[in-house]
């Protein structure tokens, strides 16, 4: 009898916010400039540091990676979710759902340990300037990008493969904007118990890790930065560390939320406004907290507009 439902099972029917549907069409203007502004953003980045060759050094190279991660990341979700937002009633196919599974979870792991060495990269900058080239020399930068892409790739095939090996009997009703692993091992009829036990460490091992190695080495220039003697500068650099560790706690701290307890017992819109944090503002908001407060990356793009644009060179 189970077996004969399983077999039936081809897809899964997202709700989206079914409670509010009135708000659909709102929600869903929102989101596709959210979605464009997002592409825009990231690949300003990508084009600038690709074409000006003062920007080829580990802090920009990490910079590119991250927004090559955040593009993909968003595409592997918004499109998707503004189909479920501007219909009343959508199915998606068991392989569509896995598919989308995998690559949340590839993007979103690699995501982890980029953010994770990049903050690395500025405290060896900042706080040991003189051993830095050593420290951060190209071999390194090299292991340590290929090293966050391979745990995307790790994480998601484990996880993925798992998830759906479970057996599902129906209903088929995932109420989530899209398809994640808590709203979809919530369909499962089986013990996950050793599922929730893996999905625990490895929450921890792949997100706690990477944020208290962020924590810590922002504590550590903070305190370097109060050394400093000019006042302006302290301001500046202040100012910066403030805004990346605004984003990269807003970004962890949902996702550990979400992760760490794959069943708890939110409610689904609690679950979907913390997945929004996660999912539609750290691709949002990294490109201008990275860039668009970054000197540099401003001259690099004023130089690029001028040569293009205005002068009509190469
Ligand atoms: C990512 O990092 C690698 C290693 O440093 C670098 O060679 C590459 O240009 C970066 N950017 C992209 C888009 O992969």
């Amino acid at each position: 009898m189970s077996k004969q439902n399983q077999s039936c099972m081809a897809e899964f029917i997202l709700l989206g916010f079914s409670n509010f549907p009135e708000l659909h069409e709102k929600i869903f203007g929102v989101f596709l400039v959210i979605y464009l502004v997002t592409l825009m953003g990231n690949a300003i980045i990508i084009a600038v540091i690709f074409l000006d060759h003062s920007l080829h050094i580990p802090m920009y190279l990490f910079l590119q990676n991250l927004s090559v991660v955040e593009v993909s990341f968003s595409a592997a979700i918004m499109p998707e979710m503004l189909v479920v937002l501007s219909t009343k009633k959508t199915t998606i196919s068991f392989v569509g759902c896995f598919a989308q599974m995998y690559f949340i979870l590839l993007f979103g792991g690699a995501e982890c340990f980029l953010l994770g060495a990049m903050a690395y990269d500025r405290f060896a900058a900042i706080c040991h300037p003189l051993t830095y080239p050593t420290i951060m020399n190209k071999s390194v930068l090299v292991k340590l990008v290929i090293f966050s892409w391979a745990s995307g790739v790790m994480v998601a095939t484990v996880q993925t493969t798992w998830v759906f090996s479970f057996p599902f009997c129906g209903p088929s009703e995932i109420n989530h904007l899209f398809c994640e692993t808590p709203p979809v091992l919530e369909l499962v009829c089986a013990d996950t118990f050793l599922f929730e036990i893996y999905a625990f460490t490895g929450t921890i091992l792949i997100v706690m890790v990477p944020f208290l190695l962020i924590l810590l080495s922002y504590i550590r220039i903070l305190f370097a930065i109060l050394k400093m003697p000019s006042r302006t500068g302290r301001q500046k650099a202040f100012s910066t560390c403030v805004s990346h560790l605004t984003s990269v706690t807003l970004f962890y701290g949902t996702a550990n939320m979400t992760y760490l307890q794959p069943k708890a017992s939110y409610s689904p819109e609690t679950k979907k406004l913390m997945s929004l944090a996660y999912t539609l503002l750290t691709p949002l908001l990294n490109p201008l907290i990275y860039s668009l407060r970054n000197n540099e990356m401003k001259r690099a793009l004023m130089k690029l507009w001028l040569r293009k644009v205005v002068l009509h060179t190469d």
